[in-house]
């Protein structure tokens, strides 16, 4: 995609649809969802040192996961604020709140990773999992999350890994590209692998100018389902860039891509569930001054 004066403007309208386009999907499969992540959570809330009475900013919050883990972990004498560029995925964090009777987080609706909408010096953790590499511009984004944190305070970040490591996502865009031409993808563009190494996450931190940077990638449980089936609907209705991907193509395409990959999958787990590991890169940064 094209730097000009409206590329932010462009690439937030386009990560809004397809994250309001998944929003009903994650939201009947957040647990489900919730429990592989809760891999890379449990790193992010270890590396992040949040604590009982933490004050936790988590930005691009999605439905709620990871902010109930961490405020399980800050407890009711801390608080945790979720933000995101999706009113749907923000409507579905609240209603799992009240389902959940959570008391010590609270869900908001941002216009921009720019327009956070919280005081100066206000938190002790901020975390984003899964969410810097969709931003126009991840180091401004750190920048605004730097600015909202206490002196001391830390942001810890979470991206997927590298994509030859990332078979929930690979295995479907090979098999879509069997039946389909795919958009030509511009690697600097955000994106789904937009940020996959460690150097990647390193780099942004450092330049918003976060101290004592640390960043790994790591192997993580990423996907479990029932059956290849049960694999591929959750694929079309869940994987934001792949939903919108597919809602591009003819019935017939995707009717074509939905045997190939039971079939494919099939032949891959012969027993029927479904388990695909992944890669997911850590990275957490201090506000010294
Ligand atoms: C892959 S989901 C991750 C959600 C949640 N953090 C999780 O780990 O389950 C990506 C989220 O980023 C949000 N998002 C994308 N671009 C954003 C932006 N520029 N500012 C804030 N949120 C954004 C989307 O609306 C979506 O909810």
């Amino acid at each position: 995609m094209e730097q000009g004066p409206h590329y932010a403007t462009t690439v937030r309208e386009r990560q809004r649809a397809e994250w309001a386009a998944v929003a009903p999907g994650w939201q009947r499969n957040r647990e489900r969802m919730s429990g592989p992540m809760s891999h890379i959570t449990g790193r992010m809330v270890a590396r992040g040192g949040i604590e009982t009475g933490h004050r936790v900013l988590d930005l691009a919050c999605g439905v709620g996961d990871p902010a109930f883990a961490v405020a399980e972990a800050v407890g009711p004498e801390g608080y945790v604020l979720g933000l995101d560029l999706s009113e749907e995925m923000v409507e579905a964090a609240r209603s799992w709140a009240r389902q959940l009777g959570t008391e010590n987080v609270e869900f908001r609706t941002v216009e921009s990773e720019l327009e956070l909408g919280v005081p100066a010096g206000s938190f002790d953790v901020a975390t984003c999992r899964l969410g810097l590499q969709f931003m126009p511009d991840p180091m401004a984004a750190l920048q605004e999350v730097r600015e909202a944190l206490k002196p001391g305070g830390r942001v810890v970040a979470s991206t997927w890994g590298r994509p030859e490591r990332n078979p929930n996502f690979s295995l479907p865009m090979e098999v879509i590209s069997r039946h389909a031409t795919l958009p030509e993808e511009d690697p600097g563009a955000p994106g789904l692998f937009a940020l996959p190494t460690p150097e990647d996450l390193e780099v942004l931190l450092n330049t918003a100018g976060f101290a004592n940077v640390e960043s790994s990638a790591f192997d993580t449980p990423v996907a479990r389902a029932k059956s290849p089936e049960t694999f591929w609907h959750g694929v079309s209705t869940i994987a934001g860039p792949l939903v919108s991907l597919l809602a591009s193509l003819t019935e017939e395409q995707r009717r074509a891509i939905r045997e190939d990959a039971a079939e494919t999958l099939g032949a891959m787990f012969p027993e029927g569930p479904v388990e695909l590991d992944g890669e997911a890169v850590v990275a957490v940064g201090t506000k010294t001054v």
